[in-house]
């Protein structure tokens, strides 16, 4: 059968993924896709591996239902912690992210990079495994960004309680001297010009959402999947809390912004 027109899969247990959303349907223009903000659940990064896999499950049973041909995991946290099992359990191709310390680590020139990420992603074994095999010589400091995705799951990105908490986690880092920032969560490149302002222009500040867009476009042209269809591509993004703050974020045309429970 082909499944070639049906929709690519997005989940994030927020609004954040959709900044990985944005790199892929620009990428891909052709593609249908349907996105999922769990933001009834969100942070994920707080909650056991347990609990996040179950809400993975959940999300991935959703849009398999709608018939999605692949799923982007757009939320490192849950990549992180679930991506093993839903390949195990699921017979689809998934595209996971993985915070970019691997890229940062090669651009590097003072030897030390910063990441700002989720508890969940930072525990993680999959990050754990990813730092080991970086070169010796490669200092991390890791920062876990308590309570920013909360701020934007609530509408606040642009308030003084997000800045403050920036100023928090960045100056330590900027202070060890690095000169590399990778942002490891979705939500966070909603945060780049208020980053930029604090780290100024000496540090480069990296994150997946390119990499991811070109892993789904070779995924889907490993599988057969691309859409060759010339009709518009159509996008409807599921959100179980809120569907103000998505709305506020998304602008593409052909999109549907609907508040249910999923
Ligand atoms: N966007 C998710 C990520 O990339 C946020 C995780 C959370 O909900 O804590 O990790």
């Amino acid at each position: 059968m082909d499944s070639s027109k049906n929709a690519i899969g997005f989940f994030d247990s927020g609004v954040g993924g959709t900044s990985i959303w944005k790199e892929v349907t620009t990428l891909l223009p052709n593609e249908n896709t349907i996105y999922l903000s769990d933001s009834k659940n969100a942070p994920y990064g707080a909650k056991t591996k347990e609990e996040i896999i179950q809400l993975c499950v959940k999300n991935t049973r959703f849009l398999l239902e709608q018939n999605c041909k692949t799923i982007v995991v757009a939320c490192n946290t849950a990549t992180t912690n679930a991506i093993n099992f839903l390949r195990k359990n699921y017979n689809i191709p998934f595209i996971g992210i993985e915070p970019a310390i691997k890229p940062a680590s090669l651009i590097t020139k003072t030897k030390k990079i910063g990441i700002l990420a989720t508890k969940g992603t930072l525990n993680s074994t999959l990050f754990e495994k990813t730092a080991n095999s970086l070169k010796n010589d490669i200092i991390i400091k890791e920062t876990i960004g308590t309570g920013l995705v909360e701020l934007i799951e609530n509408g606040k990105l642009n308030s003084l309680e997000i800045t403050t908490l920036l100023h928090t986690y960045l100056q330590p880092m900027l202070a060890e001297n690095i000169d590399a920032l990778v942002l490891g969560c979705t939500h966070y490149p909603y945060l780049t010009n208020h980053i930029r302002k604090i780290v100024g222009t000496k540090i480069q500040i990296i994150d997946s959402g390119e990499a991811v867009a070109r892993q789904t476009k070779a995924v889907l042209n490993k599988h057969n999947l691309q859409n060759q269809s010339k009709a518009s591509a159509k996008h409807v993004l599921f959100i179980n809390k809120n569907k103000g703050v998505l709305e506020q974020l998304i602008s593409k045309k052909h999109t549907t912004i609907i508040e249910r429970e999923f």
